[in-house]
């Protein structure tokens, strides 16, 4: 595995791989690899020739009031992970590297990034769609492979290749889980053992509300109380959103009649979570 931190070595690796015609396959990351990261690699080995991973904690993406500074960074980790899972390139550069003084360029994006997360994390998907930009320019990919997790985000990138006609397909893959429900996150080692046991509250108002809709109903009304319903058990957890949304559009929807996306964000404590699942009718 190539570990590489500098842009200059990162362009005449990939200019080599291009030159050669091997198909690159990109997993964009912030790092602290967990087994939801992992998917997407073995998805990205499986479809293309070469397969990269970048580890960057982007600064752009984050609040003057969030975890930047704490955003755990277990390097070393991160590289014996991607080495086992047999990743080709890890890029790991230094936030002067991506942002270097007198930087002044971002993608900004309407409507996708105005609600939801983007409207609790202020400017979050304007430093999304500038990283992601930029490391789609530099690893130049093939396909570039996201999370189902972050729903919103998957979205946005989706909008963001479309609308830049950014030459590359991108694949948004399920959500890992632990055993008992809960979305793998490199968040997720921020909860005390009390938030951590609470925290299932998520996704099992979520399969709440899919059991509803799996028994006929079509209302969101009443599926939105039965999840709320299922978060009062964890007294914890304080819901910034529940929102039952289209799909592709993300705008909310009062009935779904065939398919919604289902969308929740809490806090436990100091920790933001997100979820959300897929509504199909059988
Ligand atoms: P990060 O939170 O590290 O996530 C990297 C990718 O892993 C994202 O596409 C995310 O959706 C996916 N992922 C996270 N948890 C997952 C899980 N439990 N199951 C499946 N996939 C999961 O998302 C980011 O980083 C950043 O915003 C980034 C896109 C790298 C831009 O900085």
């Amino acid at each position: 595995m190539r570990f590489i931190t500098s842009i200059g070595d990162l362009h005449s690796v990939i200019a080599a791989l291009r030159g050669a015609g091997k198909r690159i396959g990109f997993v964009p990351t912030m790092g602290a690899l967990h087994a939801g990261h992992m998917s997407l690699v073995r998805k990205s080995k499986a479809e293309n020739d070469t397969t990269a991973v970048s580890v960057f904690v982007n600064p752009t993406q984050f609040g003057p009031e969030e975890d930047f500074e704490a955003y755990p960074r277990p390097i070393e980790n991160d590289r014996r992970l991607c080495e086992q899972a047999g990743v080709d390139i890890l890029f790991a550069p230094a936030a002067g590297e991506m942002y270097p003084g007198g930087y002044a360029t971002y993608v900004l994006q309407e409507r996708y990034t105005e609600a939801f997360e983007g409207e609790i994390r202020t400017g979050h998907f304007h430093g999304v769609c500038t990283v992601c930009c930029k490391l789609f320019n530099l690893l130049k990919p093939h396909r570039a492979y996201f999370g189902h997790k972050d729903y919103q985000q998957s979205v946005v990138i989706r909008r963001m290749v479309r609308d830049l006609n950014m030459d590359l397909e991108v694949e948004v893959c399920p959500t890992v889980r632990e055993s008992d429900g809960l979305a793998l996150s490199s968040r997720n080692v921020y909860l005390s053992p009390e938030e951590r046991s609470q925290a299932t509250a998520l996704y099992a108002a979520l399969r709440r509300a899919e059991e509803v809709f799996q028994s006929g109903e079509r209302s969101v009304a009443p599926m939105a109380d039965a999840m709320r319903k299922v978060i009062e058990r964890a007294p914890m957890a304080r819901v910034d959103y529940i929102a039952f949304v289209n799909p592709e559009t993300l705008r909310e929807v009062r009935r779904v009649e065939s398919e919604a996306v289902i969308l929740i964000a809490a806090r436990l404590g100091r920790t933001r979570l997100i979820d959300n699942l897929r509504l199909t009718a059988k």
